[in-house]
């Protein structure tokens, strides 16, 4: 289709769309009077607008998406954000939305690839209706993560009508593979997370029309997925992958065979994107891995626990946290290093996944409980109070009630501050998915309701334990009706408190709170005055995270 073709189609089209607009208003108003949360509303109207931008010239369906979803006008800018491929009949709207599933691996390499598209010229925009590109980074960790990315294709596959492109990158892009486009043949990109340093070429197949684009075949590699080019979706707290894939092959994982063997970073790379970082005003680091703390320096100029304590050392870095760290890596430099930096946050999470030693070797876990308790041990032995959380995993095949009865009582004898509990979930490929023995499905949901209200007992008494004392905590939001504001601890404990003042302090501030009540979860709490300037604080209004 010309331009010139499409003016005239927009006359045509224009009566049909204003009756639309006057249709989809109706729906966001009954949305809005039956209290129904404002995206699920705007997602109504985006899919009863299909059929309009159906109908739609090309150029004139983003000016319907704002008038549904009451964004604001910007003809001109999406004509420029749109580009004409030499020799292919396609035009691709350089628009992308990018939805994301999963864990913090997830979301940071979802910084790194919208980094990467702004780079390439594209534009991100805050729904599927209004983009060129649709992407879904997603997750195959259990199968309901699985199955929210073909629910999520099959709400927009009309939208490949329009000509919008869809990719599927993460996890289960690359446990799936190629049967994504069976199932899905709208979908031209098929990535995995070990092949997006070739995002950009990948890109460029895109753009020339190609709509079988794969990039599946890098879980070998040896190389990271490096960029300078990361969209940081918060302004003082930051992610930093130092080790990619995994090589632990726990029986139960799928992840060994969705990112691919563990490759680090040299630390020289990291401690220059650290210090990039500071130098940007960011304050709180978390160093992310899937198993983070088996980081080997390929440069062996530094150990895991050196590296902790290099970048807790920069100028203007205030916390540095890490995750996931995999016990049998877990060494006692590590409690060392917290001890010795207080930039280093007083928090580990060290997931056990189950109290008997029975079920960890048939996890393939490669530790006993006791072996796991020695490492507790060393963390309870620090000078500073650590704060401990983990996973579990319950249900696990041939898991019995006595097994499970050692996880209540591990969890009692550890006494975590957080512990995230999951239901077992078969995982294809993985040796789990053949044995034998599987716990019913009513059997698993009562002992995840065992373990969840266990650990709130724990939890309720752990966190009383704060009142009274001062602890310092990062601004993250605040709510000025209730003239709240809410952060974290060092520990990663949720803060909520009041200021002594009509100005509330603005997120990324650190002050010291005192702890006057404690529930199961947070902790809540008054400002100490003295603890915060009036340089800190700006009448910045963010929402409660
Ligand atoms: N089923 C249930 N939970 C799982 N996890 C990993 N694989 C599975 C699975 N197949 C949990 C583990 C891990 C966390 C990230 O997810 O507890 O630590
Ligand atoms: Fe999965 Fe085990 Fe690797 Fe963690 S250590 S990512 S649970 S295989």
């Amino acid at each position: 289709m010309t331009r010139a073709s499409g003016q005239v189609e927009s006359s045509v089209s224009l009566r049909r769309i204003t009756l639309e607009q006057k249709r989809l208003q109706v729906i966001l108003v009954r949305f809005h009077d039956e209290r129904v949360g404002f995206a699920k509303a705007k997602f109504a109207c985006e899919i009863a607008l299909i059929p309009t931008l159906l109908i739609a010239p090309w150029h004139m369906r983003s000016s319907v998406t704002k008038w549904a979803t009451g964004s604001s006008d910007c003809d001109s800018g999406d004509m420029a954000s749109l580009r004409y491929t030499s020799g292919a009949m396609t035009v691709l709207d350089k628009t992308f939305y990018i939805e994301t599933f999963g864990c913090q691996m997830n979301a940071h390499d979802s910084e790194k690839v919208i980094g990467t598209l702004v780079r390439e010229g594209y534009r991100q925009v805050e729904t599927e209706v209004e983009a060129g590109l649709i992407l879904y980074n997603t997750c195959s960790i259990r199968d309901k993560a699985e199955q929210k990315v073909f629910n999520r294709l099959n709400d927009y596959k009309a939208l490949h009508k329009l000509g919008k492109r869809f990719a599927v990158l993460g996890c289960v892009a690359q446990q799936e593979g190629e049967r994504i486009f069976e199932r899905a043949p709208y979908v031209s990109l098929v990535a995995g997370s070990a092949s997006y340093r070739k995002l950009p070429e990948m890109l460029v197949q895109l753009e020339a029309g190609n709509k079988r684009i794969t990039g599946l075949d890098d879980r070998q590699t040896d190389e990271t997925f490096e960029t300078e080019f990361t969209a940081r979706s918060n302004k003082h707290r930051g992610y930093i992958t130092i080790i990619e894939g995994c090589d632990k092959f726990c029986s139960y994982c799928v992840v060994p065979y969705t990112r691919g063997k563990e490759r680090s970073r040299t630390s020289d790379s990291v401690l220059a994107e650290a210090r990039r970082m500071a130098d940007a005003g960011y304050t709180d680091i978390q160093l992310l891995g899937q198993n983070v703390n088996s980081y080997r320096d390929p440069s062996g100029k530094l150990s895991f626990a050196e590296l902790l304590t290099a970048v807790g050392q920069l100028p203007g870095i205030r916390r540095v946290r890490f995750t996931t760290s995999h016990p049998r890596d877990f060494t006692r430099d590590i409690v060392e290093a917290i001890d010795a930096a207080p930039t280093l946050c007083n928090h580990v999470h060290l997931p056990v996944q189950s109290g008997s030693s029975r079920v960890l070797q048939r996890m393939q876990r490669e530790y006993t409980r006791e072996w796991y308790l020695e490492r507790i041990g060393w963390i309870k032995a620090a000078r500073r109070s650590i704060s401990l959380t983990t996973d579990i995993i319950v249900g696990f095949p041939g898991e019995t009630e006595e097994d499970f009865e050692r996880t209540l009582s591990l969890l009692g004898e550890v006494g975590y501050d957080a512990v995230f509990a999951f239901k077992y979930s078969a995982r294809p490929n993985t040796p789990a998915i053949s044995m034998d023995d599987s716990i019913p499905e009513d059997v698993k949901s009562q002992r995840l309701q065992r373990v969840l209200e266990s650990q709130r007992e724990i939890q309720r008494s752990l966190y009383s334990k704060h009142i009274g004392e001062i602890v310092e905590v990062m601004v993250e939001g605040s709510n000025p009706a209730r003239g709240q504001v809410s952060g974290r601890s060092s520990q990663n404990k949720v803060v909520n408190f009041t200021v002594d003042s009509p100005i509330l302090p603005a997120s990324g501030t650190y002050l010291d709170v005192r702890i006057t009540q404690s529930f199961p979860n947070s902790l809540l709490g008054e400002a100490v005055v003295a603890s915060y300037s009036y340089t800190d604080i700006t009448r910045e209004e963010v929402p409660v995270v």
